[in-house]
């Protein structure tokens, strides 16, 4: 079965929800500076101030529509879509047979020329893909053929080469209303009925990244006629979180020591997860704070052990992890006993994690753009400058906007994490 993120891909500019500053400053570069349809440049190609630039950097969190705006820029103009990689680039024959002498040949096809995409160029790999990057530059700089690149942070150190020789297009983050309602499209295409609620729900829990809103009601509502609130709710609760209560349930109520040793056999088991529970629920089941801070005591060496092995991949050392961790919060002197049903906590700071995870990644582009405009370092614009941006800010909203519009992210939102 065709995953939906391809079966619903918007094959033109006039599907793509919601990006159409983007689209504008694609179109005016490709029509400024390439054959395209004269239709289309009516249309799309209304940005005003055009590029001279050599390629395009396309930008923005995962989801939004950078891949798919691409696509459609090929099928709209007619350009055959050649996508490349940095290790494609580096062997020199595959790029002399799309960019050199193969450009005429495409209209064998019915093409009109060829586009090349290299899609997340920040994700590259450091170590292995400089001489890559270094190449994409080379190529920019020769190359007769429309390129654009995508990447999640264009900000990126690694990346100024390729940004100073670019236009660099944001697209924005999307609103919890555009997930809906493509959401609601695929809904009706499929002909099943859902849920405003549901597809609300699905929305927020998707940040703006489409992608992974269409993938959640693929995995909900795939094969069925309906989608209610219930079905998400249903699915939200499942399993792990319950086995993880189980487990912390087995391991508090073990008396010897195989007994609580016994979870360290279970396959696959999430310890840092288990070391989260644990660590939430340890002071509220021995509430004498005595007994909980033996426990907390051997709970914080097992975390030692841990982070080394994590570290340093000294896995013979699990066994002493788990048995300090499982033993250790088992066996405390002057255990209680335990009321028959004890309710355990979800780990607070998992879940303020999760919550927080969208404005650190916030902070974190407000901190490198400003780092690399002002050639600073990170934790000096962290330690100082955020400071003085937000007192300015106070003096004068239009710092924000003009920042925001940089980095497509709403003056609000900057606001909330400086
Ligand atoms: N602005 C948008 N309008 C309509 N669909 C979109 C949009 N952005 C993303 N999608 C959907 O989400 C999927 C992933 O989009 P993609 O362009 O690959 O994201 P990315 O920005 O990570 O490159 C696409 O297949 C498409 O179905
Ligand atoms: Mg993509």
């Amino acid at each position: 079965m065709l995953p939906w993120v391809e079966k619903y891909r918007p094959r033109s500019f006039k599907e793509i929800v919601n990006q159409e500053e983007a689209k504008y400053a694609l179109a005016s570069w490709i029509c400024s500076r390439f054959r395209a349809p004269e239709q289309f440049c009516k249309t799309w190609a209304k940005s005003k101030d055009i590029s001279g630039a050599k390629a395009v950097l396309l930008s923005g969190p995962p989801g939004i529509g950078k891949t798919t705006l691409v696509h459609a820029l090929a099928n709209e103009i007619n350009y055959e879509l050649i996508e490349l990689n940095a290790s494609d680039v580096r062997t020199s024959e595959r790029i002399k047979e799309v960019v050199g002498r193969g450009l005429r040949e495409g209209s064998l096809f019915g093409y009109a020329g060829r586009l090349i995409l290299f899609d997340e160029v920040d994700g590259l790999n450091p170590k292995e893909d400089l001489g890559g990057l270094n190449s994409i530059v080379d190529l920019i700089e020769t190359a007769r053929v429309p390129i654009v690149m995508t990447a999640n942070n264009p900000w990126d150190q690694r990346l100024r080469p390729l940004r100073d020789i670019s236009l660099v297009v944001s697209l924005k983050r999307l609103s919890e209303e555009d997930v809906v309602e493509v959401l609601r499209r695929i809904c009706n295409a499929e002909r099943i009925k859902c849920e405003e609620d549901a597809l609300r729900a699905l929305a927020r829990a998707s940040e703006g990244d489409l992608r992974a809103a269409i993938n959640d009601l693929q995995l909900f509502a795939g094969g069925k006629s309906t989608l209610t609130v219930d079905d998400i709710k249903k699915v939200g609760e499942r399993n792990p979180q319950l086995s993880m209560f189980e487990a912390l349930d087995r391991v508090f109520r073990a008396n010897w020591f195989d007994e609580a040793r016994s979870i360290s056999f279970i396959p696959s088991f999430d310890w840092e997860q288990f070391f989260a529970w644990a660590s939430e629920n340890v002071p509220r089941v021995y509430k004498d704070p005595s007994v909980a801070a033996v426990a907390l005591d051997r709970l914080s060496k097992a975390d030692i052990i841990l982070s080394r092995i994590k570290r340093m991949g000294e896995w013979e050392l699990m066994p002493y992890m788990t048995e300090i961790m499982l033993a250790g919060i088992a066996l405390v002197p002057g255990k209680p006993r335990l009321p028959r049903f004890f309710k355990y906590q979800f780990p607070q700071r998992i879940l303020m994690l999760a919550r927080s995870r969208e404005s650190r990644r916030r902070r974190e582009l407000i901190v490198q753009y400003l780092s690399q405009e002002l050639h600073v370092s990170n934790s000096y614009v962290s330690s100082e400058l955020l400071h003085v941006l937000s007192f300015l800010a106070k003096k004068n909203e239009k710092i924000l906007e003009d920042l925001g519009k940089r980095l497509s992210i709403s003056p609000a939102d900057i606001k909330g994490v400086i």
